[in-house]
């Protein structure tokens, strides 16, 4: 083989969300019935008029390469779905189409991040936040953040982690993985920090039409302009895959300066070149059509959040707080632990996620990979029926257990 992979692929980790839906997969191929809460994906099709707008573009010719960062109807459906949406307007400069959400995240640490600086994450965390900071030699500064908080970054602590290296700080809201969300006066309290900093503020809004029981997402760009400098500072990352359950279309985007913007063209002018010319369409009916299906989703989310967290606080030694939006339900499992594991008794949350697997045949993703040791993180972007059986099926192999 010759000489050796590169150094910088030592200090990052595969996505265990991944990795578990991988092994979850490999169950299923044994005839197990698998109760699939790893996934972070919507278990329905995309609106009909969006698959239709699909095969209109392939039939229309739509096979081409297209402008790098999205084609010119693209970006000014999004900055109407951002007026719509989030209550404030950018320009088509702004905006940088990419291969989904994480691929906008990867090329803003490709522009932004060098060896040497500091990118603050409130942690529980997005997997793929410090890992894409570790791949550009960059530190991630992990911030905790407290449960009976809300989960979300206090002013105080954002403004004891800020440093003068610091680069940038990622927030996200609804979270992955907590489902915690920043109401309106918590952004206010970040923002008032930021303003005195000289670095980046990225929001990642991808889950922001996921949020229930009338709670209100509020765009740090849209207060931005009361707050001196942050209109210059802010950067929102978001796309089409969870709201409009497009996850394998591969379409997301990040709204920044327009230098940045610029830079993230050469970026990506030297990588992937345009997302695929097919999807840019599909995303322009999804972002323009009937919104209807959004809010249905929205309404069936709710019932099933509920459903799986009750049903979590169910089951004794399990503890789950209520989240604001995504699809996912973040619960301390400690109470958990001295279970019995095939003669030894579980010890971390990662033995707790491959015991439900192998035992109740529950896929869930160990909250140590997002930062939170103790508590393991479902998803509940499947029917009431498969939460009701994932959880009876959870009781039934404790019964045996214990
Ligand atoms: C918080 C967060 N940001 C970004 C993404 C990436 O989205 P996409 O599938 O569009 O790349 C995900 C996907 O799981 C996510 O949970």
């Amino acid at each position: 083989m010759p000489r050796t992979l590169a150094k910088r692929l030592d200090v990052i980790l595969p996505s265990p969300t991944l990795a578990m839906s991988a092994k979850a997969n490999a169950l299923r191929a044994t005839g197990a019935d698998v109760f699939a809460f790893s996934v972070g994906e919507p278990d329905f099709e995309p609106p009909r008029h969006v698959l239709d707008a699909a095969k209109a573009a392939v039939d229309k010719g739509v096979s081409k390469y297209t402008a790098v960062t999205g084609i010119p109807a693209l970006k000014t459906a999004i900055c109407e779905s951002t007026t719509r949406t989030r209550g404030w307007t950018p320009t088509p400069d702004m905006i940088s189409v990419t291969v989904g959400a994480k691929h906008a995240l990867f090329n803003l640490a490709i522009a932004l991040y060098e060896p040497g600086d500091e990118v603050i994450i409130p942690a529980p965390y997005w997997v793929s936040y410090p890992e894409q900071v570790r791949l550009m030699g960059a530190t991630p500064v992990i911030v905790e953040t407290d449960e009976a908080n809300g989960w979300r970054l206090t002013p105080e602590a954002l403004e004891k982690a800020l440093t003068p290296k610091t680069k940038a700080v990622i927030l996200c809201t609804p979270s992955n993985p907590t489902g915690a969300a920043y109401p309106e006066k918590d952004i206010r309290g970040l923002l008032e920090v930021m303003s005195k900093h000289d670095a980046w503020l990225i929001v990642d809004e991808i889950y922001a039409e996921l949020v229930y029981d009338g709670f209100q997402h509020v765009s740090a760009a849209k207060l931005a302009p009361e707050y001196p400098g942050m209109s210059e500072k802010i950067i929102v990352v978001d796309g089409v895959s969870k709201s409009y359950a497009m996850t394998g279309w591969r379409i997301g985007w990040c709204i920044t300066p327009k230098a940045i913007a610029k830079q993230i063209d050469t970026v990506q002018g030297q990588s992937t070149t345009n997302p695929s010319s097919v999807a840019q369409s599909a995303a322009v009916a999804a972002l323009t059509g009937p919104q209807d299906e959004i809010i249905a989703a929205r309404d069936m989310y709710a019932k099933r959040r509920d459903a799986m967290v009750a049903g979590l606080n169910s089951i004794p030694g399990v503890k789950c707080r209520t989240p604001e939006g995504a699809f996912y339900a973040f619960a301390d499992c400690r109470g958990l632990y001295g279970v019995d594991f095939n003669g030894k008794p579980i010890a971390n949350d990662e033995e707790l996620a491959f015991w439900l697997l192998e035992k109740a045949h529950v896929a869930s993703v160990a909250g140590g990979s997002f930062g939170a040791p103790g508590y393991l993180r479902f998803s509940y972007a499947t029917n009431e029926a498969r939460i009701a059986g994932g959880i009876e099926s959870i009781k039934a192999a404790l019964a045996k257990a214990r």
